[in-house]
């Protein structure tokens, strides 16, 4: 194992049986002190990722490594170090919160001594302190999903595995389990699922996309969002106080200029235009250098525009027949 390495995932293929993969050849590593977005649209093999990972699953070829051990051949150790929260919580109807919650104590082998404060502790953590003795058959979808947080994080694992930990949530909620997420990701290694695009950005020091079984980005939020599609779009906000030169003409005879446009701001004194450049030029510095040689034109603003996540997302995992000949965006971080 090299740098920390918590999760090392290996051409790792998954095919039920049906002929078509539904973990096609991925691989990726996650480093101790990362917390990965996994995302990828409906039946994209996120959870059947997350199952081979907690040796809930085989692998049909490839494999994956948790802390060092093959989560195929020593599962057990594997486990030992992870914390699971599924797709759907397979929890105890007829047990109370508390009796659920030291039965998996027990399970997990939590001494006796640290066991009562660990356990007063994550159950603030996830908000479920007056919910102990309720039966958990009768607790709402939200409850259910903040008992099957707790029981995720009370062994306090090294890796923590969370397939859409906030589905179900309540805004309220979900803000709350984003801290515990990000409080854990500082020390721990944490990898999730979700379909909120803007949970990844809040909390994830990288993400991965997943299309159709196969691996399309991997990168941090800001690398995938800065990616362009061949292009490279900024905007320019110039303050005008005359007419005698138009803004516009003079920007769009920049070299490496595509395309300007005026952005309406309203204002009077102020216009915005939408430059974009060729692939790989970076034209601000020539706008820049040109405005400044106008009297009468004051550079105000030069910012890169960045596309959306969810721009970004839909553009790498709505086109599934072409995406498989799409080079992955580039893996960050030369790992
Ligand atoms: N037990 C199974 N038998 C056969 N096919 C399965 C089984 N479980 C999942 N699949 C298929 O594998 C593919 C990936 O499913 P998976 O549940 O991993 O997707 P996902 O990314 O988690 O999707 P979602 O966002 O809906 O949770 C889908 O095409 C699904 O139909
Ligand atoms: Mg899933």
């Amino acid at each position: 194992m090299t740098d920390n390495v918590m999760i090392r995932v290996e051409h790792l293929l998954k095919d039920y049986g049906t002929g078509r993969p539904a973990v096609n050849d991925i691989s990726f590593d996650v480093r101790a002190g990362e917390v990965l977005g996994f995302l990828g649209p409906n039946g994209a093999g996120k959870t059947t990722t997350m199952k081979i990972l907690t040796s809930f699953l085989a692998p049909t070829a490839g494999r994956a490594e948790v802390a060092g051990y093959d989560v195929y051949s020593q599962s057990l150790e594997a486990r030992r170090r992870i914390g699971y929260l599924p797709e759907d919580t397979p929890l105890y109807h007829d047990m109370t919160v508390l009796e659920y919650l030291h039965f998996v104590a027990d399970v997990r082998g939590l001494p006796k001594s640290s066991r009562n404060a660990r356990m007063k502790r994550v159950v603030e953590q996830v908000g479920i302190p007056d919910r102990l003795g309720m039966l958990i058959g009768e607790l709402s979808k939200g409850y259910r999903q903040r008992v099957g947080l707790a029981q995720a994080i009370l062994h306090e694992p090294e890796v923590l595995i969370l397939d859409e930990p906030t589905s179900g949530l309540d805004p309220n909620q979900i803000a709350e389990i984003r801290q515990v997420i990000k409080e854990i990701g500082r020390e721990k290694t944490v990898i999730f699922s979700t379909h909120i695009l803007g949970e990844v950005q809040a909390t994830c020091s990288r993400v991965i996309i997943i299309s159709d079984g196969k691996l399309v980005a991997d990168g941090t939020p800001d690398e995938l969002t800065g990616r362009k599609t061949g292009t490279n779009t900024v905007l320019v906000e110039v303050a005008v106080a005359s007419n005698k030169h138009d803004p516009l003409e003079l920007i769009r005879r920049v070299d490496g200029v595509l395309a300007a446009e005026l952005v309406p701001v309203g204002s009077a004194t102020a216009r915005m235009y939408r430059v974009t450049a060729e692939g790989g030029q970076d034209p601000r510095g020539d706008i820049a250098r040109v405005i400044a040689t106008v009297d009468g034109l004051d550079l105000l603003q030069l910012t890169p525009e960045r596309a959306s996540l969810e721009a970004v997302f839909r553009r790498l995992t709505t086109t599934s027949t072409a995406s498989s000949d799409q080079a992955p965006l580039a893996a960050a971080g030369g790992m």
